[in-house]
């Protein structure tokens, strides 16, 4: 059994001083373990309130929610990866359903920013997903590899075997509906299948984590999904006191 992995996606949500308070609340619910991996994704502008509340706490990690895929230069607005490791980020969210559609993101650009990512030492997570015309045309598993493997093409198989891949379906985000645990299992056991395929081994490291209107009342079962290895979750992450349950499942 792996160790679960619970990320907090805290979205535009959350100034410097709200952050603070934040982590005070969830510390003090939640006590030092080795038996699940906490990620917190601040906004950029509240990322070092979040460190500084974390200085006491290396248990707990910290990615930030973007980034762009150049190292440096002239890019009013971004940040770049290597700014983010250097800033206490180890993690990076790529390919957000929110970066896609509200962004317009494409798919060439989260590979490159899964390149810029690995250069830099941040763990990309991937985020894929499909939107609801797509589930009920039935390409939920062509889409879904489709980008899974668009953005892992930018970096070695060992490289993409180091990258975290959450599946996020779009129609699940923020609408209050969650895929059913049987739903997100087929889908997490796809992602699977096609990662043994693309790093060329039998099985992988590569944790899959579900999101989309996760909550306190159905984190466990979904959890308890078979190839579901943690969560990623933004509404029900931004309160201390149920983000610290959640985390506690
Ligand atoms: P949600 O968001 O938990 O509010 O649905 C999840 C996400 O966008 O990562």
């Amino acid at each position: 059994m792996k160790q679960p992995i619970f990320a907090a996606n805290w979205k535009m949500n959350h100034a410097p001083a709200d952050a603070t308070a934040f982590m005070r609340a969830f510390l003090a619910h939640f006590g030092k373990r080795q038996d699940r991996g906490v990620i917190f994704f601040p906004p950029a502008l509240s990322f070092g309130a979040v460190v500084g509340a974390l200085k006491d706490r290396p248990d707990i990690q910290l990615g930030v929610q973007n980034i762009y895929w150049e190292d440096k230069g002239a890019f009013t607005g971004e940040n770049s990866a290597t700014i983010a490791r250097a800033s206490g980020a180890k993690y990076v969210l790529v390919g957000h359903s929110e970066r896609r559609h509200v962004f317009g993101e494409t798919e060439e650009e989260t590979g490159k920013k899964v390149a810029a990512a690995t250069r830099a030492g941040l763990t990309p997570i991937v985020c894929v997903g499909e939107t609801l015309a797509q589930r009920e045309a039935g390409e939920t598993e062509m889409v879904v590899l489709r980008q899974l493997r668009a953005a892992l093409s930018t970096v070695s198989s060992n490289d993409a075997g180091n990258a975290v891949i959450a599946y996020e379906p779009v129609w699940a985000i923020g609408t209050g509906k969650t895929a059913t645990p049987a739903d997100a299992s087929t889908v997490h056991q796809a992602i699977g299948a096609e990662l043994r395929r693309l790093l060329d081994s039998g099985s992988t490291a590569v944790p899959i984590l579900y999101g989309g209107s996760v909550n306190r009342g159905n984190a466990a079962d979904l959890l308890a999904a078979p190839e579901v290895d943690g969560l990623l979750v933004g509404g029900a992450s931004l309160d201390a006191e149920g983000w610290a349950s959640i985390v506690l499942t």
